[in-house]
């Protein structure tokens, strides 16, 4: 099938442009804007199978390997979670612009694709930055890009922070925090273990806590991706997940681009 006729298919069934953009790009390996006018022509079966698997839901950005954001090419592989906008808004805009991370030791937790190590990395160049995880195949992801972006990011395996004997300026952290019985989840093809976290979403935050304080700097300070859901009651709530830690850290939560609040900042007493 001629590549024009493709898009045009793709479209009327209803694929995002986007989508279509990403796939030409990435999976049939021809621009898609040299697309509308290639003579290329691509096996029937190939299109048709491809075109299934996208109605089926099937993430666009795994067919390609990648995603761009913010001029960071991340590889992606089915144990990466798709970057999402709030997070990519965190790094990009929230921390940017409100806490500038010059010189200080950073430690992305939860790092999957590396989206927020490396783009740390390339936001604050003199930072020290590190990645862990504990899904390997995730690792082996954010390495890779690391390298293709030129960003010296040191990745490192480990459960939580149960792992990790170091200590850091700054922890940054989108841990899984969706409850497992949760309705109207929408990402079958993503890992469960990058989504899920207990009957209430916050058995991540009471692993991450509790080592929290020994591995944090003096003035040191953590932030966390959370639900909208439990964002607000988890950091003011007096029986919520910080009360007893109230000795010990400051909590504070704050909007995302949405206007919900989705961040929490914990700063040592
Ligand atoms: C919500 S994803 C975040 C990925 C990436 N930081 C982002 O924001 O796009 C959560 C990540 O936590 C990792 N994870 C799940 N359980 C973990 C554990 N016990 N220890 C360390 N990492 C874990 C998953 O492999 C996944 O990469």
């Amino acid at each position: 099938m001629l590549c024009k006729n493709i898009i045009s298919l793709y479209q009327n069934k209803g694929i995002p442009l986007a989508d279509i953009k990403t796939v030409f790009d990435g999976y049939f390996h021809i621009s898609f804007d040299e697309g509308f006018f290639s003579d290329k022509d691509i096996p029937d079966s190939f299109v048709l199978e491809t075109l299934d698997k996208l109605l089926s839901g099937y993430p666009a950005n795994y067919l390609a390997g990648y995603i761009d954001v913010q001029g960071l090419h991340l590889f992606l592989n089915e144990d990466t979670l798709i970057p999402r906008n709030e997070t990519i808004a965190f790094v990009f805009d929230f921390i940017k612009n409100q806490y500038p991370l010059h010189q200080k030791k950073v430690l992305d937790l939860c790092t999957g694709s590396g989206l927020i190590a490396l783009g740390v990395k390339k936001l604050f160049p003199d930072a020290m930055v590190y990645g862990s995880d504990i899904s390997l195949s995730a690792l082996e992801m954010a390495k890779k890009s690391a390298k293709y972006n030129h960003l010296d990011v040191t990745f490192l395996q480990s459960d939580y922070l149960n792992d990790i004997q170091d200590t850091f300026d700054v922890i940054l952290s989108n841990p899984p925090y969706i409850p497992v019985n949760a309705e109207g989840v929408n990402a079958p093809f993503e890992p469960d273990i990058a989504l899920y976290s207990g009957e209430d979403g916050l058995d991540s935050y009471r692993s991450i806590f509790s080592k929290l304080d020994s591995h944090l700097n003096k003035d040191g300070f953590a932030m966390f991706e959370m639900d909208a859901r439990n964002c607000y009651d988890v950091t003011y709530s007096k029986e919520g997940l910080l009360s007893q830690y109230k000795n010990v850290f400051s909590g504070e939560a704050f909007k995302d681009i949405y206007g919900r609040y989705r961040y929490l900042k914990l700063s040592k007493r």
